[in-house]
């Protein structure tokens, strides 16, 4: 059983979940609570040399390879990282997980979701996130916000962002219990109420 609480943060690029992320994690924190504020891809170590490849390489790069990647960086991720400080009580707050790899990798790009769904099971061991937060927001204004200089994922085009939105609240209509969708076209500071309204749930059940 686990001791501690697992809250990922999901959405498109742009979509401003690392503002919240950050907000949440510095008023868990002003509330006494032990937290572990961490990201996928590339946390620290292995991860960090992954993220690099994912990010910035040039050259080609299968779907399917792709999807191996971030699912290697979890697999670390949830072995090195998540589960020790999970174990020591801690409240872990991620900057995506696996529901990216569902909606990038299989609504995005196209691979099928059933599998993808399978290979993030191995890549956790079965870890589940106890709330999942998806801040949705429409392409254009994510796009915006992400500017002129994109990285490898980022380049891929308003269609694959559409397909990404689409797949995230796909998912939160699959498991409406775990993942709860954000209008993440609100202020800051409304988006940051909203997002303590779900986590302070958590404690109460
Ligand atoms: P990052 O700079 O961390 O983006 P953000 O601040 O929006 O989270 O880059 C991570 C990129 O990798 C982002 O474009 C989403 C993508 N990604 C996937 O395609 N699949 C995955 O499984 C994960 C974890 C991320």
């Amino acid at each position: 059983m686990n001791k501690g609480f697992f809250i990922t943060f999901e959405g498109a690029d742009g979509c401003g979940k690392t503002t919240q992320i950050e907000l949440l994690n510095k008023y868990l924190q002003e509330n006494g609570k032990e937290t572990l504020l961490t990201r996928e891809p590339g946390a620290k170590g292995l991860g960090v040399k992954l993220r690099e490849i994912l990010l910035n390489y040039d050259g080609e790069v299968s779907p399917n390879c792709e999807s191996f990647l971030f699912l290697a960086d979890r697999a670390q991720h949830v072995d090195c990282i998540i589960k020790p400080a999970l174990d020591s009580g801690k409240i872990i707050l991620c900057d995506r997980h696996t529901d990216s790899t569902v909606a990038y990798q299989g609504y995005g790009r196209g691979l099928d979701i059933d599998r993808i769904t399978s290979l993030n099971i191995i890549a956790t061991s079965g870890l589940k996130p106890d709330l999942t937060i998806v801040f949705d927001i429409d392409v254009e204004t994510s796009m915006e916000r992400v500017g002129k200089t994109k990285d490898r994922m980022e380049s891929a085009g308003m269609e694959f962002f559409n397909k990404v939105r689409q797949g995230y609240l796909e998912i939160a209509k699959k498991e409406p219990n775990r993942v709860k969708v954000i209008n993440s076209s609100d202020t800051i500071e409304n988006i940051h109420k909203q997002v303590l309204e779900l986590v302070n749930k958590l404690w109460q059940v």
